[in-house]
């Protein structure tokens, strides 16, 4: 096999983000969009010592679940996936894909909106051009309207548009409770940007006007947020997600809430929990948890800056909601040597959530359930219940 070989060939599988999986001359081939079933013309476009990676050239059948994209850049940003394919298939590509990971059934719950449902972005800019970076290389790809993003943050990139953002790197655009919040980063050579329309506007991650920080609304409990804190994407899934903690966890004394964020989770099990600890590594996330706790009147939660590893103590109850490469070894260890009877992982790669389930060998895995938090994109978010053997 060498590049540019072209081969007409069906597809015999699906991998997890959005591409055909067939084998050419024995060897694993990954082709970019297809769908089992479909017979295609390929040219190779790469090679590696285990497998290639092959364009379709021609399509020769289509599987049923094949549709038109509906966004010009699709393949060129990089953030979505499956616009390829129906939802419904997506979902049962994804789904179908965890059970053999983890070897048993697997609810998925869907996003209600299957677009439009995400309250943040990061937007580059480049010799005064807006966009996201292009998969793979650092040439900006312009958009006048992204499928995943809130309408209200479309409308304000659109703004932005009309100033000189010559010596901008990087613009943070939030929508939160209809409010937006800017954080432009760079050197601002027009004056006029500073002026923008906005409910909350940061220069270089300083506070500039409008409010400190937005607050959602969800659950009679109230969040604030920082530009640089985190806050899950998508609200709705993120509501369901802390719904199946909670009642994961159920009832107890103690509880530890590591990688907290800005203490949403620990904050939506409060009132069935006497003491709740939260860890975070993220200065301003600590910051708004601290200004989250007073919103919510609460006493029985207190918020602990700093890395992860440095937990210790006994809880009834450990959740752990790491960023994509997972719990470190330090983690694992402590999660190991603690007497904790249930751990609640929630995870946003079902790669190193496997990877660390298998580490934390004093525990058992005794539910799992995914969420479609990042629709048409190739992520996936799962909540997962642990119990000591
Ligand atoms: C996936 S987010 C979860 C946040 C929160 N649980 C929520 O639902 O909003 C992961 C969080 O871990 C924090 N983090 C990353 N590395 C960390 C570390 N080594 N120790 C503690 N927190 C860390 C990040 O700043 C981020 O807030």
């Amino acid at each position: 096999m060498k590049i540019n070989d072209e081969y007409k060939i069906v597809i015999d599988n699906e991998d997890y983000i959005g591409n055909g999986v067939t084998r050419i001359n024995n060897f694993v081939t990954f082709i970019l969009n297809g769908l089992k079933g479909e017979i295609v013309r390929v040219k190779i476009i790469y090679i590696h010592k285990r497998f290639a990676i092959a364009e379709i050239i021609e399509q020769i059948t289509s599987s049923k679940y094949r549709i038109e994209p509906i966004c010009n850049n699709y393949n060129k940003c990089g953030g979505c996936n499956f616009l390829h394919t129906t939802l419904e298939n997506e979902i049962n590509i994804k789904k179908e894909y965890l059970e053999r990971l983890f070897n048993r059934k697997i609810d998925y719950y869907q996003s209600k909106n299957e677009y439009n449902y995400r309250n943040k972005v990061v937007l580059h800019v480049l010799e005064g051009k807006l966009g996201y970076f292009n998969d793979k290389t650092h040439d900006i790809c312009e958009f006048d309207s992204c499928k995943l993003l809130n309408p209200k943050i479309n409308s304000k990139i659109s703004d932005l548009k009309k100033y000189n953002l010559n010596g901008i790197n990087e613009i943070l655009i939030r929508c939160i409770n209809n409010e937006i919040m800017i954080n432009i980063s760079g050197n601002i050579k027009d004056n006029k940007l500073k002026d923008i329309d906005c409910d909350s506007l940061y220069i270089n991650n300083n506070y500039t006007k409008g409010k400190e920080y937005l607050i959602d609304e969800i659950n009679n409990l109230k969040f604030s947020i920082y530009p640089n804190s985190f806050y899950q994407v998508n609200r709705e899934v993120m509501s369901k997600i802390y719904d199946k903690a909670k009642e994961y966890a159920g009832r107890g004394n103690n509880l530890l809430d590591l990688y907290c964020g800005t203490g949403t989770i620990g904050i939506w099990m409060s009132d069935n929990y006497k003491n709740i600890t939260g860890v975070e590594i993220n200065k301003d996330s600590i910051k708004n948890a601290n200004i989250n706790k007073k919103l919510n009147n609460l006493k029985n939660i207190n918020f602990i800056c700093g890395d992860a590893k440095i937990a210790k103590g006994n809880y009834d109850t450990i959740i752990v909601d790491p960023p994509r490469n997972g719990l470190s070894n330090n983690v694992i260890d402590f999660l190991n040597k603690s007497n904790s009877d249930k751990i609640i992982y929630i995870s946003c790669n079902p790669k190193t959530l496997q990877r660390d389930i298998e580490l934390l060998n004093k525990y058992e895995l005794k539910n799992i359930s995914a969420y479609s938090m990042f629709p048409r994109t190739k992520h996936i978010e799962c909540v997962t219940l642990l119990e000591r053997r």
